[in-house]
């Protein structure tokens, strides 16, 4: 019997890396999921891929009105989202001292990674709380527990993800609503693509460090946790390359 057979679980971010992988797990865990991101064609071809299970709704984090709409733009037996994955984000114009960074890109981070993060909360928790049932998995990471230098704002985004992921479990504790946060090290994806806008200078990034977790070792975690019984939570998943 798949554990997640039966539940409806919303995914940000699912255009790429990380939210593709989860998506495509969770589908092999017995789940319906809504794959949601910005670039709509991207997830027409993936929900082509996962099937029947699996739709594809436009959704910018960063934009109150994509995610107010977002039940009156799901079809009706798709809006009782049991499972929230808040993976969408980003570090574009990350990795320099933090005197070299615009305010613009220092704000975009903040924007997607925390307040796109507390939108999307807001907006599905409501249905959960009056469901009493529901699991959210926030993807953190690493640098929400380890600060490093030219990481000020990213840092200091996954810092505020991590705060806000334990008070929120708390807030919900003793309820059927359990909040788990994962905390990855370095997975390739498109991220440091999107970081610095170059495709060469991401690929030899990726390639100078000994190992990366792939988006599937991410995936796994997400499904893991969500498997658990439900007098269990995995509040917190630091997961790394074996390599440190
Ligand atoms: N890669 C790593 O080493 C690593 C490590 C730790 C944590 N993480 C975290 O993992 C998550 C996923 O990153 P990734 O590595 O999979 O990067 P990625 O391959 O660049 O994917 C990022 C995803 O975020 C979406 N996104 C960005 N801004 C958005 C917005 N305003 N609204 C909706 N979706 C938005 C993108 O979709 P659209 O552009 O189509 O909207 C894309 O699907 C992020 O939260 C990141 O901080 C990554």
């Amino acid at each position: 019997m798949q554990k997640l057979f039966g539940k409806t679980a919303l995914v940000t971010g699912a255009s790429a890396g990380i939210g593709q992988a989860t998506a495509s797990a969770l589908i092999a865990a017995g789940a319906r999921v809504i794959c949601s991101a910005r670039r709509l064609a991207r997830l027409d071809s993936l929900v082509a891929k996962l099937g029947a299970n699996a739709i594809a709704l436009e959704l910018d984090v960063c934009d109150a009105a994509s995610v107010h709409s977002l039940d009156s733009r799901l079809p009706d037996q798709w809006r009782g989202i049991d499972i929230l994955i808040n993976n969408a984000g980003h570090d574009a114009g990350g990795r320099r001292p933090f005197h070299q960074g615009s305010i613009d890109e220092w704000s975009a981070i903040i924007e997607t990674n925390v307040m796109g993060l507390v939108r999307v909360t807001h907006k599905v928790v409501e249905n959960m709380v009056s469901r009493n049932r529901g699991h959210i998995v926030n993807i953190g990471s690493i640098a929400g527990i380890q600060p490093y230098a030219t990481g000020t704002i990213y840092s200091g985004s996954k810092h505020a993800v991590h705060g806000f992921s334990e008070s929120l479990r708390l807030d919900y504790a003793g309820t059927g609503i359990r909040v788990t946060e994962i905390l990855p090290g370095l997975v390739r994806t498109d991220f440091a693509m999107t970081r610095w806008n170059d495709d060469v200078k991401a690929a030899a990034f990726y390639d100078q460090t000994e190992q990366c977790l792939t988006p599937e070792d991410i995936a796994e975690t997400v499904v893991f946790a969500l498997e658990q019984p439900p007098h269990v939570v995995l509040s917190q998943m630091v997961v790394l390359p074996s390599s440190g």
